[in-house]
């Protein structure tokens, strides 16, 4: 049961405690980082820009001096550096938890392809994230950790191509950022289903942000820089909006409430706007027959299947 008293400006002592987190040189991502970290945890911030992750590290320690910080490449929408990446991470002592936040929220105007082959926008949010988390899952289960995936309340609102994922046939930008979320989210609550049943000790939530806008945002050099007409367009919907500092707050407390438990999904408690809770998922993303159909597409889609999720039980020491 959640505690009705979490305060997000005054986190449990994370001390000792390991979490990497996707898409970590701006937005949502900077601010879980930041979050995690003044917490006192150990963070690994992750981006594929090396130029813009060493600018948002300096600008954590400008805030938290003594944070605890580790800076890795990774394209979420490259299987390859994604595997690279993985690699690096993985043979150290165990991660109590992932943050899958990387995403293109303006998707391209028209279809692109990555170097695997894939859309873009699915590839990017929802692949290689899903590659991800199988190849990190030993240093989950060795730390009995949990993975917190980015959904989105467009999955409530908008209806979703189950036949053609990548949009083969009927390419839009905005069903692109849906067919990509509603892949995400149906993959975190599939992954919680799966790792349940092969009795593997890693947790998997879904969290979103609400509305979070780079115009409601503090100004942090080198991270979070909005123009004047985003501040002028986020002062017009500052009613139904937040900054993406409160944004991170349900993303991180799925991530670390030691209450939270697999399966649930976190959300503002206004909807758009307002402090994390537990929030009730769109149909569609708690379909099993929608998450067994993405689980499928994302094991072929990458040729990454997880371990210990196959008959045999996982014994950790
Ligand atoms: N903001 C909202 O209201 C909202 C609502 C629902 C869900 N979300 C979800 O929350 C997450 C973060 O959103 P945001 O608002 O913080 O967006 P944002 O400010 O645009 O930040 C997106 C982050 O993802 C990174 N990214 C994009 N493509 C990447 C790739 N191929 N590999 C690694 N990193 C990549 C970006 O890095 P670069 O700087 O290199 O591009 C950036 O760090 C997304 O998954 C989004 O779908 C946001």
């Amino acid at each position: 049961m959640a505690r009705n008293d979490w305060d997000p400006n005054d986190l449990p002592d994370l001390s000792g405690r390991r979490y990497l987190v996707t898409g970590s040189n701006t937005g949502l991502g900077f601010f879980s980082c930041l979050q995690l970290a003044g917490a006192g945890a150990h963070v690994v911030m992750t981006a594929r820009n090396p130029s813009k992750l060493s600018r948002a590290r300096a600008a954590i320690l400008a805030q938290v001096p003594d944070a605890d910080l580790e800076t890795l490449a990774l394209d979420t929408s490259n299987l390859g550096s994604v595997r690279a990446a993985a690699a690096t991470v993985r043979g150290r002592v165990g991660l109590h938890g992932v943050l899958f936040n990387a995403g293109i929220v303006h998707p391209p105007k028209t279809r692109e392809v990555t170097r695997d082959g894939h859309e873009l926008v699915i590839a990017t949010n929802a692949l290689g994230h899903y590659a991800l988390a199988g190849a990190l899952l030993p240093a989950l289960a060795a730390a009995r950790g949990r993975m917190v995936w980015l959904g989105s309340v467009a999955t409530k609102l908008f209806p979703w191509d189950p036949i053609d994922p990548e949009l083969v046939d009927d390419y839009t930008p905005w069903r692109a950022y849906v067919q990509s979320k509603v892949a995400t989210s149906a993959l975190g609550f599939e992954a919680d289903r799966r790792l349940r049943a092969a009795s593997v000790p890693v947790a998997s939530l879904v969290a979103h942000p609400g509305y979070s806008l780079g115009g409601r945002t503090r100004r942090i050099a080198g991270v979070s820089v909005p123009s004047r007409r985003k501040r002028f367009l986020g002062g017009l919907q500052a009613a139904v909006s937040q900054s993406k500092e409160s944004g991170a707050w349900a993303p991180v407390r799925a991530l670390i409430d030691p209450e939270a438990e697999g399966g649930q999904y976190w959300g503002p408690a206004r909807t758009y706007t307002g402090s994390p809770v537990l929030v009730r998922p769109s149909r569609v993303t708690i379909d099993p027959d929608v998450g067994a159909r993405m689980w499928h597409y994302a094991e072929h889609a990458t040729r990454a299947e997880w371990p210990y999720l196959k008959g045999r039980k996982l014994r950790l020491r």
